[in-house]
């Protein structure tokens, strides 16, 4: 169907499980074991309902805002998605390019299928890129990438701590990979295991020895702010706090990591409620980030009443350029825009600084641990 056709960002998806080659789909949609989690992403949001208020005076509304430091025209990243090209030729390239023109943040992903520096070359002007981290076995390499990405300007960096090893995601694993229709860019002229799916491919190079005392290491090469993205409970959040980085992204790998966990905006009403019980909720040192599911601005309103600073979103955004390209990816882009307009209004909240958690109704959200009441 003709782009103008597609009104919301569901319809990207449906449009891209017709036109993307079966293995590219299967890569890209699949989530792991049962894919309980990844249901369970879109059915959160669903039980938070809305208190709105009313006569506000909303003829002016602006959801602009800052993510780290950097301007964003919209309180959603691009989140980091692996393998663009499998999609479409210009691969990630059209997440850049309609990132600039639109004044939207990319995370970069190690395991782009674009290089990094073809990706950050092709920014505009003030364009922003936070970085997207897996941690090689060998930190020499490591290392110098991330350098070279605090070199080239990227303003963040976001270490992916839920993936000590892929999960399982079978619809990806049936399908047998041929040639090198799936090596990233950092793996150019490596061997990779074919028999296993895109994901098994791609990421034998992580290093599953990742823990908390090689935060300071970290810290130590460089001076962009250190994000974990994958945290999953008030625990870590804690711990992630007391190690000094500044932040983390509440997020179970969009339902293809370890399966039943729970979602990002589950999470995010314990890790509030454990952070402000030590004095470090709200912090500005400190901010919290949730994807996974994020589908609909109403989503994100959701999300930023409860505490998150912004929100990242992958999925619809490579289903936008698998489908159309770079303007696909804009029109998702100005989906939000449309629909977060409306929704403020609706909400009665001028900007997102008026947004509470008394506006919306999360007592369906069961955020305690374990067996405890
Ligand atoms: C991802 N995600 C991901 N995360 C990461 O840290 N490194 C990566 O290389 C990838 N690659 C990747 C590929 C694909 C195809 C998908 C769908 C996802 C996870 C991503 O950053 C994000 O956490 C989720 O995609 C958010 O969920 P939604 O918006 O896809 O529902």
């Amino acid at each position: 169907p003709p782009l103008d056709e597609v009104l919301n960002l569901h319809d990207f998806e449906a449009v891209a499980r017709v036109v993307l080659p079966e293995k590219a789909w299967a890569y890209y949609s699949s989530a792991s074991d049962d894919e309980i989690t990844i249901r369970e992403n879109r059915l959160a949001y669903q039980r938070v309902w809305f208190r709105p208020r009313v006569l506000r005076n909303v003829a002016t509304v602006d959801w602009s805002t800052k993510i780290l430091g950097q301007k964003s025209s919209l309180p959603v990243y691009i989140s980091a998605t692996a393998l663009g090209k499998l999609g479409h030729p210009d691969g990630e390239l059209n997440l850049t390019r309609a990132a600039g023109k639109h004044g939207v943040i990319q995370m970069i992903a190690t395991l782009a299928s674009c290089s990094f520096d073809e990706m950050v070359d092709a920014a505009v002007p003030d364009q922003q890129f936070f970085l997207q981290l897996y941690v090689n076995r060998d930190r020499d390499i490591t290392k110098r990438y991330v350098q070279h990405a605090e070199k080239r300007g990227v303003k963040a960096l976001f270490i992916t701590v839920d993936a000590p090893q892929l999960g399982r995601r079978e619809k990806d694993m049936r399908l047998k990979l041929v040639g090198d229709e799936a090596t990233s860019e950092v793996q150019k002229g490596q061997a990779v295991p074919k028999d296993q799916g895109v994901a098994r491919a791609i990421s034998a190079f992580i290093d599953p020895s990742l823990c908390w005392e090689d935060i300071p290491w970290f810290q130590s090469i460089t001076k962009m702010p250190i994000i974990l993205k994958g945290v999953a409970t008030a625990e870590d959040a804690i711990l992630a706090y007391e190690a000094g980085v500044q932040g983390i992204v509440l997020s179970n790998h969009g339902g293809r990591q370890l399966d039943t966990a729970r979602s990002g905006l589950e999470i995010l009403t314990e890790v509030t409620a454990a952070l402000r019980a030590r004095g470090a909720f709200p912090s500005p040192a400190f901010d919290i980030f949730v994807d996974g599911g994020v589908r609909r601005a109403s989503d994100v309103l959701k999300a930023l009443a409860l505490g998150a600073k912004a929100v990242g979103v992958g999925r619809p955004f490579i289903y936008a350029f698998s489908a159309y390209g770079q303007e696909g990816v804009e029109k998702a882009i100005q989906i939000f825009r449309d629909e977060l307009e409306m929704n403020m209004r609706l909400l009665g909240v001028r900007t997102l600084d008026e947004l509470r958690p008394e506006m919306v109704d999360a007592s369906a959200i069961r955020s305690h641990v374990g067996s405890q009441p």
